[in-house]
């Protein structure tokens, strides 16, 4: 194994992958987060200046997939399904157990469905293995996610905007936003913030 691929200390026996790209001063807190990465794009993740991946944050990535996460970012053990590309900006804070997912990885049609999950035996780790789309998400600088929200494929989160706890979040959110509830809506504006 290529030592310098691994992270000293690290509690799980792996490496990170050829082509995620991390910057000297980041933080990425066991390999055991790329146990699902599968990207094969050149980059498949970027990881910027200062930028914390903590705890458990599991970064389930497609072949075609690519994640950036921005500088000074924290990401306090979230769970990443990025089939298309997942964006994280500069200074975001996502708070414990967020899950941002591109794409569903689950087809609607119950037959579509059945057989996917015939093939899960045969899938290494075991997956759900489906041909589903995806739509990219992109949180833009200074958003704040809190803890246990969920973010669904093709939304955008505009600048300096704020989700609560539990939240789910459908549809595109204004910069400065607050936004919380299922599904996620305005509670509050900040746009007036200084940024
Ligand atoms: C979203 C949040 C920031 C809003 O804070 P706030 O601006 O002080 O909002 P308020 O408490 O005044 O609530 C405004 C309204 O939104 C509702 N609301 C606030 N947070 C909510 C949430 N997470 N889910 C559902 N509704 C929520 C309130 O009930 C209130 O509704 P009302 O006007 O009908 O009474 C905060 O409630 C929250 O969820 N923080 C997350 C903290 C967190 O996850 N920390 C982890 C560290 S990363």
């Amino acid at each position: 194994m290529d030592a310098a691929r691994q992270l000293h200390p690290d509690w799980h026996p792996g490496k990170i992958p050829e082509n995620v790209v991390v910057d000297p001063s980041a933080y990425v807190g066991t390999s055991y987060g790329f146990s699902r990465f599968r990207s094969e794009a050149p980059v498949g993740l970027r990881i910027g200046r200062a930028a914390s991946l903590c705890d458990l944050t599991i970064l389930d990535v497609g072949p075609r997939g690519r994640v950036v996460i921005g500088d000074y970012a924290l990401v306090n053990g979230a769970m990443i399904i990025c089939d298309s590309e997942v964006t994280i900006g500069d200074y975001a804070l996502i708070g414990w157990d967020v899950v941002l997912m591109d794409t569903y990885r689950v087809p609607f049609d119950v037959a579509l469905r059945r057989r996917a999950l015939e093939q899960v035996p045969y899938e290494s780790p075991r997956r759900l293995a489906a041909d589903v789309p995806a739509h990219p998400i992109r949180i833009a600088r200074n958003v704040w996610i809190g803890f246990e929200a969920c973010v669904l494929p093709g939304v955008s989160i505009g600048e300096g905007a704020i989700v609560g706890a539990r939240a789910v979040v459908t549809e595109d959110v204004p910069p400065g936003a607050v936004v919380a509830g299922n599904p996620a809506r305005m509670v509050r504006n900040r746009a007036s913030d200084s940024l």
